[in-house]
């Protein structure tokens, strides 16, 4: 079987570095790797709009961000296909079948979409009242247009973060309750998480949970060297460590979460002669002795080392505007030629292709 990755973005802010590590930096790896037969990266403007209806200018601003993030980072055009998701219009035609083999209840279930239905404050308010009223059905059923994404290319592999699992299981269920109602005609893909702990869910600078534009504790990016070593300087460490001299805590200390996700052995003759590794340096803060600004200056250098290049690439490709529309208008009617192909096989499958000239000869006989 071939293999196909696909996996997306939705379009509502520019990327960051918990983008990078936990998904994106991955991603170019696979691709270079030339494992895979077919890579498709979406960007997931139809998918941002489920909660963000009143604000299509939010969106469309982010379709140049996030591709100008994809082809900084190094995804390569010539080898991954980049599209628009809106601009394939067989996704939601599949979506609507696909809604007939899910249930309310389990979409209620769907830790994510409950999650993020808190979060956005969907159900706090009835209708009528200030604010937001309920959940846009549209975002409620995100998780199944997210299967149809996934199985339109067949693809066997999406590479995503660890909060994306209840829509790759939420998928797998689709595929399986398909093919068994209809035949084989889908594939069940699978997950691939980040392998490291720290790049599983990278925390924001201010040490919350997850790193969030909302929260205001993001490194994007797209940021330059100087606002990138401004919030380093600012971040969470380890809030017992009031003296250099104090024993500190690596756990939960932000600025070594940072390194476990980016530290790699050549930093540190490179930037820190004095300690031979990771461990080395935690070991010492650990013990006392190590101040918070010296492994702050340290990840700065870390960070930069491997945002720098991003960054000077950025700048090129914003030069050439006209080259990223062209680039994501192209990989978006490849996208379309593979989708319409699933297309007619599900419909095929679903006896809903009555003019393919076999079927209607049967049916007018
Ligand atoms: N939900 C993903 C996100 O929040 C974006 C996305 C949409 C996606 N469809 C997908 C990811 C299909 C992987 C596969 O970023």
């Amino acid at each position: 079987m071939k293999k196909i990755i696909l996996t997306g973005d939705r379009p509502t802010g520019r990327l960051h570095i918990g983008h990078y590590v936990g998904s994106l930096r991955r991603r170019v790896e696979l691709q270079n790797s030339g494992l895979f037969d077919k890579i498709f990266i979406m960007i997931a403007d139809a998918q941002a709009l489920t909660d963000n209806a009143d604000n299509p200018e939010k969106v469309r601003a982010n379709i140049q961000e996030v591709a100008l993030d994809y082809l900084a980072c190094g995804l390569d055009p010539n080898r991954s296909t980049l599209f628009i998701q809106s601009q394939v219009s067989e996704l939601t035609e599949l979506t609507f079948f696909y809604m007939n083999l899910v249930t309310v209840q389990r979409l209620q279930r769907n830790p994510t979409v409950k999650a993020e239905i808190q979060m956005r404050g969907f159900s706090d308010n009835v209708e009528g009242s200030e604010g937001k009223a309920g959940t846009p059905v549209g975002f409620f059923c995100y998780p199944i247009s997210q299967a149809a994404d996934i199985t339109a290319f067949k693809a066997t592999t999406v590479p995503v973060g660890e909060d994306q699992e209840p829509m790759i299981e939420q998928t797998r269920e689709i595929v399986r309750k398909f093919n068994s109602v209809y035949g084989p005609v889908l594939v069940e893909p699978d997950i691939l998480l980040p392998d490291n702990a720290a790049c599983l869910r990278l925390p924001g600078t201010d040490g919350k949970a997850k790193m969030s534009k909302s929260l205001g504790n993001c490194i994007y990016l797209a940021d330059d060297a100087d606002t990138v070593k401004k919030k380093v300087m600012g971040m969470y460490t380890d809030p017992t460590h009031l003296q250099v001299s104090d024993p500190g805590h690596v756990e939960g200390n932000t600025v070594f979460t940072y390194l476990d996700a980016f530290c790699r052995p050549e930093h540190f003759p490179e930037y820190l002669p004095e300690y031979e590794s990771l461990d080395a340096l935690k070991d010492h803060y650990r013990r006392g002795g190590l101040g918070d600004v010296k492994i702050k200056k340290f990840l700065i250098n870390v960070l930069e080392s491997e945002l720098g290049p991003i960054r000077a690439r950025r700048e090129e490709y914003a030069k050439d505007i006209p080259y990223v529309f062209e680039v994501l208008r192209k990989g978006s009617e490849e996208a379309r030629a593979v989708a319409a192909k699933t297309l007619s096989e599900v419909k095929a499958a679903m006896k809903i292709n009555y003019f393919d000239p076999a079927v209607l000869s049967e049916l007018i006989k």
